[in-house]
């Protein structure tokens, strides 16, 4: 397993968010987490990420124990967390919030990687220059998905990267999602449209009340009764 969670338990104070939570992410994998708001699905990348303090259990990446790492560590390991919201600075350019996200890597990188970044988003090169808080929904989407990538992942934590936008918009992030694990990138998803995600990803977990409830092949989830009832609408 590239990336593998044991039994994490994240607390905010009285709240248990996440309550023993393990699951794992094979290289070249999309997996999803599926679950209703408020079940811990943030929380859960947070805890992987480092940004959240976990309450016990262990989290490792490429085999090396990475529990209790800073965040920044994390990232400059390979993890990148796109979070909830997107949380670009709307004051600076679109080229300047790339420069930010490869602070990780020297000049030439940064370079290579925002010129990978526009091809894979024609959007942004045409508004290189533009504030990001004038960009649409989407586009604001695209550059913090853009933004993650800079340092080169190898795994991506997205949490929801479709929220808020038209269907449309919808498509053209679920289109991007796939091309970046085509490009190498192992993604672990966080997603509301939990029918959209099932159908790009490889495998899935339920997250109901901070516990992992259900798993397993996502195409075999597309098709269970009781998931198409609390999750696909019937
Ligand atoms: N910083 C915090 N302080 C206190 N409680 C928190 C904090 N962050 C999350 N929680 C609580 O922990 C629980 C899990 O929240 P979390 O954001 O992980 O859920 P989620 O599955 O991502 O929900 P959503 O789909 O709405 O984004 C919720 O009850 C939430 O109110
Ligand atoms: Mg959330």
């Amino acid at each position: 397993m590239m990336l593998e969670v044991v039994e994490i338990e994240i607390n905010y104070g009285g709240i248990n968010a996440v309550r023993g939570v393990s699951l794992g992410v094979e290289k070249g994998e999309i997996v999803t987490l599926v679950g209703a708001n408020g079940a811990g699905k943030s929380s859960i990348l947070h805890g992987i990420a480092g940004a959240e303090k976990l309450a016990g259990g262990t989290v490792s990446f490429e085999g090396k124990d990475i529990t209790g790492n800073r965040a920044h560590n994390t990232a400059a390991l390979g993890v990148s967390l796109v979070p909830e919201g997107r949380r670009i600075f709307g004051r600076m350019s679109v080229r300047e919030n790339l420069e930010v996200g490869g602070c990780l890597k020297n000049p030439v990188a940064i370079k290579k990687g925002m010129e990978k970044a526009m091809s894979l988003f024609p959007v942004l090169k045409e508004r290189a220059r533009q504030e990001a808080g004038t960009l649409s929904g989407g586009e604001q989407q695209m550059l913090a998905i853009a933004r993650g990538l800079m340092n080169e992942p190898k795994l991506l934590l997205l949490d929801e990267p479709s929220l808020g936008l038209s269907p449309l918009m919808e498509q053209a992030v679920f289109k991007v999602i796939a091309e970046i694990r085509r490009s190498g990138t192992t993604v672990l998803l966080v997603e509301q449209n939990a029918n959209l995600a099932l159908k790009i990803s490889d495998r899935a977990y339920v997250v109901e009340n901070g516990r992992i409830v259900l798993s397993g092949i996502s195409g075999e989830l597309l098709n269970d009764e009781n998931i198409k009832k609390a999750y696909l609408g019937g």
